[in-house]
């Protein structure tokens, strides 16, 4: 594979240890992580309950890293400032919560961050075409989000391309983020298909293989693609 940008890799602190959370924040950063991802569920809007903004006050001081913060929460606009407010750097909220996306988008880069929009699987790319060109990141699903360890759903890929393809052709520099699923098996595909951020949970924080084994073992997939 040639001339493919340097790919980011962001680790999900859902499938770490929580009990020693920081610890595995400052692992993860050491072992050549880009962003530390922080999934959070209010059991609404995905059938799991996990963390709120004191949990990102709590990890804050253990990384230099970005906090890329995916909230899967209804009514996102209750929760934004709370999150930035205890140090992140990326806040993503889900195009299926919002009747009003480009206020909450506003809302976020207001308060001195990053935004981020995502989609579910079945929700279609051209829900984003007004609000694109003010984003700085698109998160695409491929799990139905709720639960790590989940199986990638391999039609998303050609939904990756296509996003890709509209932001080359529109020369937007927006992030595109994947999520769910991601492994070295995986990883090279959705690169392929223009990924240029890779979330991934269970192949990073598991007990088969340190942090830092498994964060190379799926750059090295991507090098080799
Ligand atoms: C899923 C979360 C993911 C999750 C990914 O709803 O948004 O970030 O942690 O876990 P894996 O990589 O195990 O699919
Ligand atoms: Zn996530």
């Amino acid at each position: 594979m040639k001339d493919i940008p340097k790919v980011k890799l962001a680790p999900s602190i859902l499938s770490a240890d929580f009990g020693r959370l920081g610890e595995q924040v400052a692992e993860a950063s050491r072992a050549g992580a880009d962003y530390i991802h922080v999934d959070v569920m209010d059991g609404h809007f995905v059938p799991n309950l996990t963390i709120g903004a004191p949990v990102v006050t709590a990890i804050r001081p253990w990384t230099k890293l970005p906090l890329d913060v995916h909230l899967m929460i209804e009514a996102p606009e209750r929760q934004v400032k709370h999150f930035a407010d205890a140090g992140a750097d990326i806040i993503t909220v889900h195009i299926e919560t919002c009747s009003h996306i480009h206020r909450v988008v506003q809302m976020i880069k207001g308060l001195g961050i990053k935004a981020g929009v995502s989609l579910n699987p079945a929700t279609p790319l051209d829900m984003l075409d007004e609000i694109l060109p003010e984003l700085d990141l698109v998160l695409v699903m491929t799990v139905n989000p709720g639960f790590g360890g989940q199986t990638f759903i391999k039609g998303m890929l050609d939904k990756i391309v296509r996003l890709r393809a509209g932001l080359d052709l529109k020369g937007l520099t927006v992030e595109l983020e994947v999520d769910g699923g991601i492994s070295a098996e995986t990883a090279p595909k959705v690169v392929k298909a223009g990924a240029r951020v890779l979330v991934a949970g269970t192949a990073v924080f598991n007990s088969q293989r340190t942090v830092k084994e498994s964060l190379a073992a799926i750059r090295d997939s991507i090098n080799q693609g």
